[in-house]
Parts: structure tokens; sequence; C-alpha cells
């Protein structure tokens, strides 16, 4: 198993490029499923969730060719409709195959997904939404099995909850479905919308594209003909990097960012202090007089996103005071808190509240990575703590960011990929 080494590196410069979306590819991917013809999308990231969900389709039959900037899919090929434990419990989001598969071959098998580290993260509201438009669902040893012999029809679905790839699932089975699906409280982060927008331009008609109420008219199981398309940047990615910025109270700049899409980051990191310049398609972060603290509380887009939380409470350790920070979506997320304490942070976790007092001097330890997003928290309090820390299970790391020791590495980051 790899780990990260990563010595302190309180002074970074330069400029880093971001990737493709890991969380608009994956709905993105699945949508070939969909497609009569080869579908072309660049842009792509590379990590081990693309690579995942790839596995998955050409499991199924589906012919997928890596090029040089992404993947051509060709799904005409599908001759199996189930996603198999052994892919699911290691990708959640194999459970985005479900609407497409459905809606195109009339059933699919998805093994169940069960807990995971930052929380229960239950499926029930995409069975839900698919029963009501005509699907029947059993779960069987394990196996969500659905089926739509007739194919599946147009329902108003009201999510209980802003589920993201629930969204994701019904927008991809409504598109094939027969009639009109209106689906409220959808969920509207950037990654939803360009997956609509995808379609919209293959000739679905989707209304209330970024916006809580969706209506798409299905085509009847008439399959898309789906022009290349360029997936949007990771707004994680670029968020994770700005508090690198940011930790170490340095001027870094990012290329390849869509602003608009990281307001509630960039303005928390206005309230504690830093300030931006932007030009057409980077985006520079300048230091803080004083780092000031901070009060978060995560929600949906487009308030501030559960997956820069952990990176956000790395952060606050450097701040001058006390920070509160107010998880909202999962309830199991702040594993990342007791190894940052093993690095001296001052946190004090009270359900899902975080209280931070800093600013501290962390110390470099031996840390474990738990989950995607708490992984990078570890990897910025290494840049700020005393001498080495040694990060543990970076496999989570490399499920999301795509060569993120060379990308530091260009920043000036003293760090390296060792073996255990
Ligand atoms: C997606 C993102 C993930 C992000 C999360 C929240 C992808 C691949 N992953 O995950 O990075 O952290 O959105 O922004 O895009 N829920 C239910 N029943 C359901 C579905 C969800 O109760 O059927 C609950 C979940 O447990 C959670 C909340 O709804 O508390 C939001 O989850 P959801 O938006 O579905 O997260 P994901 O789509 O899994």
């Amino acid at each position: 198993m790899d780990y990260l080494q990563t010595k302190q590196s309180t002074s970074l410069s330069g400029t880093v490029t971001i990737s493709g979306a890991k969380n608009a590819s994956l709905p993105l991917i699945a949508m070939s499923i969909l497609a009569k013809n080869r579908v072309t999308i660049t842009n792509l990231p590379k990590v081990a969730d693309i690579k995942t969900l790839l596995q998955l389709l050409t499991n199924l039959g589906a012919e997928c060719v890596f090029i040089d900037d992404g993947v051509t899919i060709d799904t005409s090929t599908i001759n199996k409709t189930t996603a198999t434990y052994d892919i699911v419990r290691t990708m959640r989001a194999s459970i985005l195959i479900l609407g497409p598969i459905l809606s195109r071959f009339g059933h699919c098998e998805v093994s169940l997904p069960g807990g995971c580290a930052i929380g229960q993260r239950p499926v029930d509201l995409h069975l839900k939404a698919l029963e009501q438009m005509g699907a029947t669902i059993e779960i069987k040893a394990g196996y969500i099995q659905a089926k739509a012999p007739q194919g599946l029809k147009g329902a108003n679905i009201i999510f209980d909850k802003i589920t993201v790839t629930g969204t994701a699932n019904v927008v991809m089975a409504a598109a094939l479905a027969n009639g009109v699906t209106t689906i409220t409280n959808a969920a509207r982060e950037p990654e939803v919308v360009q997956l609509c927008e995808v379609l919209a331009k293959s000739g679905v008609k989707i209304e209330g594209i970024g916006t809580a109420i969706l209506t798409i008219t299905g085509t009847n199981k008439e399959l898309l003909n789906i022009e290349p398309f360029e997936i949007i940047p990771d707004r994680i990615e670029a968020g994770t990097y700005l508090c690198a910025g940011a930790i170490t109270n340095s001027t870094i700049t990012l290329k390849k960012v869509e602003p608009e899409h990281l307001h509630a980051v960039t303005s928390k990191l206005e309230e504690m202090g830093f300030s931006f310049s932007s030009t057409k398609d980077t985006l520079t972060i300048h230091p803080a007089k004083e780092i000031l603290p901070v009060r978060i509380v995560t929600q949906e887009y487009p308030a501030f996103p559960t997956d820069m939380q952990a990176q956000f409470l790395a952060l606050a350790t450097q701040a001058n005071g006390v920070s509160i920070i107010e998880e909202r979506l999962f309830e199991n997320r702040f594993m990342h808190v007791s190894e940052l304490q093993r690095m001296g942070a001052d946190i004090t976790l009270n359900g899902h509240i975080a209280t931070v007092k800093g600013k501290t001097q962390l110390s470099g330890t031996d840390v474990m990575a738990t989950d995607l997003r708490a992984s990078s928290a570890l990897v910025l309090a290494a840049l700020v703590a005393n001498g080495t820390t040694n990060i543990h299970r970076i496999y989570h790391l490399d499920r999301g960011y795509v060569e993120l020791e060379k990308k530091l590495e260009t920043l000036g980051v003293d760090i390296q990929r060792l073996k255990e």
C-alpha cells in the first residue's frame, strides 16, 4: 500500500491546473448507457472512481477506450445488467447505472450499497422514485432487483431530501421514459446541471435546469445521439487547493476553474481574511493579514459543500480564534477530527458540530486517511505541521484527486509517495 510522506512546507507559490470533476464524470459516464452512438468524453479525471465505473460498464459488455484526455464509450454491446458486489462495495456511485440500465433494458440488478465511513447513506429515495415511474423493486440476497418490462413512465417525484445521485438517477431514467417526469426538490449541484445540459443537447426536453424543479419529457425508449462533451472543472479539487494556499497563507493560482461554482468556498475564505483575483479561467488566492475564525454550516448547493468541510476544519486550526463547523448532510463525517487531534489540533466535537480553537502549532506524525475528503484535510494539516507527517491508506485520496502529490510539488510542497 502507498503512503504520503509530507514535510512542513509553509510557503507555497505557483500555478496548479484543476482537473475535470469526478462527481460530474460519474453520472455522465452512466449516461452513455442511453446513447445509440459511441460517446466521447474529454477532460476526464483518470482517478480510481472513474476507472471503477468504466470497469463496471466494461463488465456489462460496453467498450470503453481511453483517449488522450478522456474516454470513448460504446454501450451498444451491453449484454449484462448486474452491478455486482465486488464493484459496488468499492464505489457506492455504481448505483448511477440503475436509472439508465432500467430505462433502456427493462431490468437492472445492483448490489445494495451498505453504509460507509461517513454515514448510513441509504438509496431509498432513488428506489421510491423509480417505483413511482412504474418499476417493481425487490431486495433479494443483498441485491436491488428492479424491473420495468413495459418501460418506465413519467411521474411526479417529490424528493423528501435533496439527493445528488438520486436526482441524476431519476433524470437519466426519465430521459427514456414514456411521458413527462417532474422532480421537485431536485439537486442543483453544477454536476447535476451538466448532466441535464448534455441530455438537453442530445434531444431530451428538460425544463428548469439549475432549479429545484426539473421537468423532463422522455423519448419513450428512443436512444440518444450524444455529441462529444468536456467535463466541467472539479470545484472540490479547486477548493482543496485554495485551502492549501490559505493554510500556508501563500499566493497560488488555479488554472481551468469555474469561479462561480466556488462561490460558497471563496466567500468563506474572504470572511477568513483572504482575497482573490481572477481572469477568464484562473483564480488566485492572496494571503490574509491575519487568518480569522469562521462559522460554517454544510448544506446543499449553492450553500457550503459537505465535501469541503474536512479541509476547512484543518484550515480553522490555523485561524486566530474559535471556529464552529456544523455538518448537516452526513451523520458521521468527522472521522478526520481524531487524526487532526493526534497532530495537536484543539477540536471539540459535540454531535454534528465541531468547535476548533486556533491557532495551534500542529506536529507531524503518522495519521490514517478514512475517506476521500478527510484524507485531503490531513494533507493540508501536514503542510503546516512541524517535521514530517506520514499519511497512510491514501487509496482514499486516489479515488478522487488526480496526481495530488505531483500538483502539490509544483506549488513547492515537499511530498513523496512511498510504499508501506
Ligand atoms: C453526492 C456526492 C458526494 C457529496 C454528496 C452531498 C457524488 C458521486 N457524490 O453523494 O461527494 O458528499 O452528494 O453533496 O456525486 N439520502 C437518503 N436517501 C437516499 C439518498 C440520500 O436519505 O436515497 C441522504 C443521504 O444519506 C445524505 C443526504 O441524503 O444524508 C444527501 O445525500 P446525496 O446527495 O444522495 O449524496 P450522494 O449523491 O451519495
